[in-house]
Protein backbone atom coordinates (compact mmCIF):
# COMPACT_ATOMS: atom_id res chain seq x y z
CA UNK A 1 0.00 0.00 0.00
CA UNK A 2 1.38 3.29 -1.22
CA UNK A 3 -0.17 6.63 1.07
CA UNK A 4 0.89 10.09 1.86
CA UNK A 5 0.53 11.94 4.62
CA UNK A 6 -0.63 15.04 4.14
CA UNK A 7 -1.04 17.89 6.80
CA UNK A 8 0.51 21.59 7.74
CA UNK A 9 4.07 21.78 9.33
CA UNK A 10 3.71 20.28 12.62
CA UNK A 11 0.78 18.16 12.02
CA UNK A 12 2.24 14.79 13.00
CA UNK A 13 3.54 13.65 10.01
CA UNK A 14 6.51 12.36 10.82
CA UNK A 15 5.29 11.09 14.29
CA UNK A 16 2.81 9.01 12.52
CA UNK A 17 4.78 7.31 9.67
CA UNK A 18 7.30 6.10 12.11
CA UNK A 19 4.58 4.06 13.96
CA UNK A 20 3.29 2.99 10.45
CA UNK A 21 7.09 1.87 9.62
CA UNK A 22 7.31 0.07 13.12
CA UNK A 23 3.71 -1.23 12.47
CA UNK A 24 3.15 -2.52 8.77
CA UNK A 25 6.77 -2.64 7.27
CA UNK A 26 5.99 0.31 5.43
CA UNK A 27 9.23 2.45 4.30
CA UNK A 28 9.12 6.32 5.04
CA UNK A 29 9.99 8.61 2.07
CA UNK A 30 10.63 12.32 4.37
CA UNK A 31 11.73 14.59 1.85
CA UNK A 32 12.36 16.75 4.81
CA UNK A 33 14.78 14.39 6.44
CA UNK A 34 16.28 13.89 2.94
CA UNK A 35 17.05 17.48 2.83
CA UNK A 36 18.36 17.61 6.09
CA UNK A 37 20.70 14.51 5.56
CA UNK A 38 21.88 16.41 2.03
CA UNK A 39 22.55 19.59 3.99
CA UNK A 40 24.90 18.13 7.15
CA UNK A 41 26.98 15.81 4.28
CA UNK A 42 27.53 19.38 2.58
CA UNK A 43 27.20 18.29 -1.27
CA UNK A 44 26.17 20.77 -3.19
CA UNK A 45 22.89 20.12 -2.91
CA UNK A 46 22.76 20.65 0.57
CA UNK A 47 24.48 24.02 0.61
CA UNK A 48 21.87 25.12 -2.05
CA UNK A 49 18.99 23.89 -0.04
CA UNK A 50 20.16 24.80 3.38
CA UNK A 51 19.39 28.27 3.53
CA UNK A 52 16.08 28.23 1.78
CA UNK A 53 15.01 25.31 4.84
CA UNK A 54 15.94 27.53 7.08
CA UNK A 55 13.94 30.40 6.12
CA UNK A 56 10.91 28.36 6.09
CA UNK A 57 10.48 28.32 2.21
CA UNK A 58 9.95 25.02 -0.18
CA UNK A 59 13.03 24.08 -2.13
CA UNK A 60 12.17 23.36 -5.83
CA UNK A 61 10.56 20.87 -7.07
CA UNK A 62 13.19 19.82 -9.34
CA UNK A 63 15.31 19.05 -6.25
CA UNK A 64 12.71 16.79 -4.36
CA UNK A 65 11.75 14.74 -7.48
CA UNK A 66 14.94 14.13 -7.98
CA UNK A 67 15.20 12.87 -4.67
CA UNK A 68 11.77 10.82 -4.94
CA UNK A 69 12.32 9.10 -7.59
CA UNK A 70 15.85 7.89 -6.46
CA UNK A 71 14.15 6.25 -3.45
CA UNK A 72 11.22 5.02 -5.70
CA UNK A 73 13.69 3.06 -8.10
CA UNK A 74 16.50 1.69 -5.69
CA UNK A 75 14.57 1.28 -2.63
CA UNK A 76 12.63 -2.23 -1.97
CA UNK A 77 9.33 -2.08 0.49
CA UNK A 78 7.40 -5.12 1.18
CA UNK A 79 4.57 -2.59 2.85
CA UNK A 80 4.60 0.31 0.57
CA UNK A 81 6.01 3.92 0.85
CA UNK A 82 4.45 6.58 3.23
CA UNK A 83 5.21 9.97 1.37
CA UNK A 84 5.74 12.38 4.14
CA UNK A 85 5.85 16.36 3.09
CA UNK A 86 5.87 15.10 -0.62
CA UNK A 87 4.22 16.33 -2.79
CA UNK A 88 3.73 19.77 -1.32
CA UNK A 89 2.69 21.53 -4.74
CA UNK A 90 0.32 20.65 -7.65
CA UNK A 91 3.49 20.21 -9.95
CA UNK A 92 5.11 17.21 -7.58
CA UNK A 93 1.41 15.99 -7.26
CA UNK A 94 1.77 15.44 -11.17
CA UNK A 95 5.53 13.97 -11.39
CA UNK A 96 4.66 11.55 -8.52
CA UNK A 97 1.51 10.28 -10.27
CA UNK A 98 4.07 9.97 -13.33
CA UNK A 99 6.95 8.37 -11.73
CA UNK A 100 4.15 5.75 -9.86
CA UNK A 101 2.72 4.61 -13.03
CA UNK A 102 6.99 4.49 -14.47
CA UNK A 103 7.75 2.16 -11.48
CA UNK A 104 4.43 0.25 -11.71
CA UNK A 105 2.71 0.95 -8.65
CA UNK A 106 -0.29 3.15 -7.75
CA UNK A 107 -1.21 5.56 -5.22
CA UNK A 108 -3.49 3.90 -2.59
CA UNK A 109 -4.93 6.87 -0.47
CA UNK A 110 -3.77 10.01 0.71
CA UNK A 111 -4.63 10.73 4.37
CA UNK A 112 -5.01 14.44 5.14
CA UNK A 113 -4.39 15.24 9.01
CA UNK A 114 -6.22 18.48 10.05
CA UNK A 115 -4.67 20.90 13.07
CA UNK A 116 -5.48 24.06 13.34
CA UNK A 117 -2.85 26.74 13.61
CA UNK A 118 -2.48 27.11 17.33
CA UNK A 119 -1.59 23.83 18.01
CA UNK A 120 0.96 23.96 15.33
CA UNK A 121 2.75 26.47 16.72
CA UNK A 122 3.07 24.79 20.30
CA UNK A 123 3.91 21.32 18.70
CA UNK A 124 6.87 23.02 16.55
CA UNK A 125 8.11 25.29 19.53
CA UNK A 126 7.98 22.07 21.37
CA UNK A 127 9.50 19.80 19.56
CA UNK A 128 12.91 18.27 19.46
CA UNK A 129 14.28 14.74 18.04
CA UNK A 130 17.20 12.20 19.01
CA UNK A 131 19.98 13.62 16.71
CA UNK A 132 21.15 9.52 16.25
CA UNK A 133 17.83 8.08 15.34
CA UNK A 134 15.68 10.71 14.69
CA UNK A 135 13.09 9.74 17.10
CA UNK A 136 10.50 13.32 17.31
CA UNK A 137 9.62 14.78 20.99
CA UNK A 138 7.35 17.15 22.62
CA UNK A 139 8.32 18.90 25.68
CA UNK A 140 4.75 18.53 26.91
CA UNK A 141 3.38 15.53 25.00
CA UNK A 142 6.36 13.41 24.59
CA UNK A 143 9.18 13.38 26.66
CA UNK A 144 11.99 10.43 26.84
CA UNK A 145 11.44 8.00 29.35
CA UNK A 146 15.02 9.38 31.32
CA UNK A 147 15.41 12.69 30.44
CA UNK A 148 19.06 12.61 28.81
CA UNK A 149 18.15 9.78 26.57
CA UNK A 150 16.72 8.94 23.59
CA UNK A 151 13.80 6.17 24.21
CA UNK A 152 14.89 4.28 21.01
CA UNK A 153 18.38 4.05 21.08
CA UNK A 154 19.67 5.35 24.24
CA UNK A 155 21.70 8.21 22.60
CA UNK A 156 22.16 11.33 24.68
CA UNK A 157 21.89 13.86 21.58
CA UNK A 158 18.81 15.47 21.31
CA UNK A 159 18.37 18.49 18.87
CA UNK A 160 16.38 21.60 18.16
CA UNK A 161 15.88 22.05 14.09
CA UNK A 162 16.91 25.25 12.80
CA UNK A 163 13.33 26.07 11.16
CA UNK A 164 11.75 25.95 14.45
CA UNK A 165 11.75 29.10 14.98
CA UNK A 166 8.38 31.62 15.38
CA UNK A 167 9.54 33.64 12.07
CA UNK A 168 10.54 30.40 10.17
CA UNK A 169 7.44 28.63 11.09
CA UNK A 170 4.98 31.82 9.45
CA UNK A 171 6.64 31.60 6.58
CA UNK A 172 6.40 27.43 6.32
CA UNK A 173 2.66 28.10 7.29
CA UNK A 174 2.37 30.11 4.42
CA UNK A 175 3.77 27.89 2.16
CA UNK A 176 1.92 25.22 2.75
CA UNK A 177 -1.70 27.82 2.89
CA UNK A 178 -0.56 28.91 -0.96
CA UNK A 179 1.06 26.01 -2.58
CA UNK A 180 0.10 22.64 -0.64
CA UNK A 181 -3.87 23.00 0.52
CA UNK A 182 -4.58 22.92 -3.11
CA UNK A 183 -3.92 19.25 -2.91
CA UNK A 184 -6.36 18.74 -0.83
CA UNK A 185 -9.06 19.43 -3.89
CA UNK A 186 -6.44 17.87 -6.03
CA UNK A 187 -6.74 14.51 -3.92
CA UNK A 188 -10.19 14.78 -3.46
CA UNK A 189 -10.81 14.70 -7.34
CA UNK A 190 -9.06 11.80 -7.53
CA UNK A 191 -10.92 9.96 -4.70
CA UNK A 192 -8.30 9.54 -3.06
CA UNK A 193 -8.67 11.83 0.01
CA UNK A 194 -9.80 11.10 3.56
CA UNK A 195 -9.44 13.04 6.57
CA UNK A 196 -8.18 12.14 10.03
CA UNK A 197 -8.84 14.56 13.60
CA UNK A 198 -5.01 15.12 14.31
CA UNK A 199 -5.99 17.59 17.29
CA UNK A 200 -6.09 13.55 18.43
CA UNK A 201 -3.49 12.12 20.98
CA UNK A 202 -0.99 10.36 19.43
CA UNK A 203 -2.66 6.63 19.96
CA UNK A 204 -5.92 8.24 18.66
CA UNK A 205 -4.39 9.81 15.48
CA UNK A 206 -3.32 6.36 14.76
CA UNK A 207 -6.39 5.08 15.47
CA UNK A 208 -7.84 6.97 12.80
CA UNK A 209 -5.12 6.30 10.42
CA UNK A 210 -5.51 2.88 11.06
CA UNK A 211 -9.35 2.65 10.19
CA UNK A 212 -8.37 5.11 7.33
CA UNK A 213 -6.26 2.44 5.64
CA UNK A 214 -8.38 -0.32 6.45
CA UNK A 215 -11.32 0.68 3.91
CA UNK A 216 -8.55 0.85 0.77
P1 LIG B 1 9.62 18.80 6.74
O1 LIG B 1 10.71 18.17 7.48
O2 LIG B 1 8.77 17.96 5.86
O3 LIG B 1 8.74 19.60 7.78
P2 LIG B 1 7.17 19.93 7.86
O4 LIG B 1 6.28 19.51 6.77
O5 LIG B 1 7.19 21.37 8.18
O6 LIG B 1 6.67 19.02 8.91
P3 LIG B 1 7.29 18.78 10.28
O7 LIG B 1 8.37 17.75 10.19
O8 LIG B 1 7.65 20.10 10.89
O9 LIG B 1 6.04 18.25 11.10
P4 LIG B 1 5.32 16.84 11.15
O10 LIG B 1 3.97 16.97 10.54
O11 LIG B 1 6.20 15.73 10.67
O12 LIG B 1 5.11 16.76 12.72
P5 LIG B 1 5.87 15.86 13.84
O13 LIG B 1 5.45 14.43 13.73
O14 LIG B 1 7.33 16.16 13.86
O15 LIG B 1 10.17 19.99 5.82
C1 LIG B 1 11.13 20.91 6.30
C2 LIG B 1 11.56 21.83 5.16
O16 LIG B 1 12.18 21.07 4.09
C3 LIG B 1 10.41 22.60 4.45
O17 LIG B 1 10.08 23.78 5.13
C4 LIG B 1 11.05 22.87 3.07
O18 LIG B 1 12.00 23.90 3.12
C5 LIG B 1 11.81 21.56 2.81
N1 LIG B 1 10.97 20.55 2.12
C6 LIG B 1 10.63 19.32 2.62
N2 LIG B 1 9.88 18.63 1.72
C7 LIG B 1 9.74 19.46 0.64
C8 LIG B 1 9.04 19.34 -0.59
N3 LIG B 1 8.34 18.21 -0.89
N4 LIG B 1 9.09 20.38 -1.46
C9 LIG B 1 9.80 21.50 -1.18
N5 LIG B 1 10.48 21.69 -0.02
C10 LIG B 1 10.45 20.68 0.88
O19 LIG B 1 5.15 16.45 15.15
C11 LIG B 1 5.42 17.79 15.58
C12 LIG B 1 5.50 17.82 17.13
O20 LIG B 1 4.20 17.54 17.66
C13 LIG B 1 6.44 16.76 17.72
O21 LIG B 1 7.08 17.31 18.85
C14 LIG B 1 5.50 15.62 18.14
O22 LIG B 1 6.02 14.90 19.27
C15 LIG B 1 4.21 16.37 18.49
N6 LIG B 1 2.99 15.63 18.16
C16 LIG B 1 2.78 14.88 17.05
N7 LIG B 1 1.54 14.36 17.06
C17 LIG B 1 0.94 14.82 18.19
C18 LIG B 1 -0.36 14.62 18.78
N8 LIG B 1 -1.31 13.89 18.17
N9 LIG B 1 -0.62 15.24 19.95
C19 LIG B 1 0.32 16.00 20.57
N10 LIG B 1 1.57 16.21 20.09
C20 LIG B 1 1.87 15.62 18.90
Amino acid sequence: MNIILLGPPGAGKGTQARKLVDERDMVQLSTGDMLRAARSSGTEMGNKVAAIMDAGELVTDEIVIGLIEEQLTTTKAPGGFIFDGFPRTLGQADALGALLIKVGQTLDTVVEMAVDDAALVKRISGRFTCGSCGEVYHQDTKRPAKADACDECGANDFKHRADDNADALKVRLLEYYKKTSPLIGYYYAKDLLQSVDGLDSMDGVAASIKGALSTV
